[in-house]
């Protein structure tokens, strides 16, 4: 059987030709893909985050596949003067920088009372603080350059919607949606666009362990509870990333563009359970709805 369509890169070759890319968390996961996607279309790339040994060996591997041009930087998103530094690092080696993707992140499952203070800080100075001091070093230096660029958050659908046991992660993830949007239309005089990625379930390593430990994964079959029943292909996601950072893209400013396969709007519609009713019982259910209208 033939590769489904979503599974192919999208864009024609050489649209990213020329531009520089900083992805945080991109020696992982859904960074990681995006990431070898945006050298496949001819960007320079800098990979960030806290583990160098893991970005260098992603950095590597990334080169080899693509014969792209990337730098790994460590850096931890939540200390402003490190993202200061790595952007001096992503300047130097490529002479500018055309695009922030703010993709790192931290999360773990747990009731909210169990939490520590220190537990809701971790996540909360990852995703929030972390977008925002990369947002807001990158933003400073664009404008001093006059360079128009645009920053990329990726988000997920709970940013709206909040989530029980993951609330650390869901204020965070509303904070970034909200940067986002005030952003999309207090910079867009400096000619700097804002956008946001909310994906459903994308399997990685990161989210998995954290979010399905053990035999959970098993236990909830996340695809069973997708309209579309199944969950995300990285080269979709890296799909749309590509477009949204791409100049094709170039009138879009402020939106948040899900990826879930339905996923959200499943659990948000109130008549969205009777999809549990087998078809042979809607004549009954029919008749019953008519004969209290004769009533
Ligand atoms: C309760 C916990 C805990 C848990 C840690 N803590 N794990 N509390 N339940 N399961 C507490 C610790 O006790 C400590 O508080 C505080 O959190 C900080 O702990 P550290 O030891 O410093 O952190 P550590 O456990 O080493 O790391 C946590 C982390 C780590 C930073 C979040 O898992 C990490 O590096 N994650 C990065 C990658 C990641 O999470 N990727 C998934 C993204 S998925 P005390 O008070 O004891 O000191 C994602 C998907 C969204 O975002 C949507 C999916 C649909
Ligand atoms: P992942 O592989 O665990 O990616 C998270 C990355 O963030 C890691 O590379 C990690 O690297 C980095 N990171 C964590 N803390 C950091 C810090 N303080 N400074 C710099 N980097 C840091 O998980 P993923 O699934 O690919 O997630 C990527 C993004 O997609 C996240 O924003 C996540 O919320 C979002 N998302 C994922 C899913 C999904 O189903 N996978 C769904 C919705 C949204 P180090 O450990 O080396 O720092």
């Amino acid at each position: 059987m033939s590769e489904p369509t979503y599974v192919k890169p999208m864009l024609k070759e050489d649209a990213l030709k020329g531009k520089v890319i900083v992805v945080t968390g991109g020696g992982t996961g859904l960074g990681k893909s995006m990431s070898k996607y945006f050298l496949e279309l001819g960007a320079g790339i800098v990979i960030t985050s806290r583990k160098f040994d893991v970005l260098k060996k992603t950095a590597d591997e990334l080169a080899e596949q693509t014969k792209g041009n990337v730098l790994p930087v460590q850096c931890d998103v939540s200390d402003y003067a490190q993202v200061e530094n790595m952007l001096s690092e992503a300047v130097e080696k490529f002479g500018k920088v055309d695009v922030l993707v703010n993709n790192a992140a931290g999360n773990f499952i747990s009731p909210t009372e169990r939490l520590s203070n220190r537990a809701f800080d971790i996540i909360i100075n990852i995703v929030l603080k972390g977008t925002y001091n990369c947002t807001l070093a990158f933003g400073k230096h664009w404008i001093e350059k006059k360079q128009s660029a645009s920053v990329l958050n990726i988000v997920t659908t709970y940013a709206w919607t909040g989530s029980a046991y993951v609330v650390p992660s869901a204020c965070a993830k509303a904070g970034v949606l909200s940067l986002t949007r005030s952003l999309a239309v207090e910079w867009a005089k400096y000619r700097i666009r804002s956008n946001a990625i909310a994906p459903g379930p994308f399997p990685t390593k990161g989210a998995w362990d954290r979010l399905l430990p053990g035999d959970m994964k098993d236990k909830f079959d996340l695809a069973k509870k997708i309209p579309l029943k199944r969950v995300g292909e990285h080269q979709e996601l890296a799909n749309l990333a590509a477009y949204l950072v791409s100049d094709f893209s170039s009138y879009i400013n402020g939106e948040v563009i899900t990826i879930d396969g339905g996923e959200w709007l499943q659990g948000a519609g109130q008549f969205n359970l009777l999809e549990a009713v087998p078809k042979e019982m809607w004549d009954q259910i029919e008749l019953m709805v008519r004969k209290a209208k004769s009533e």
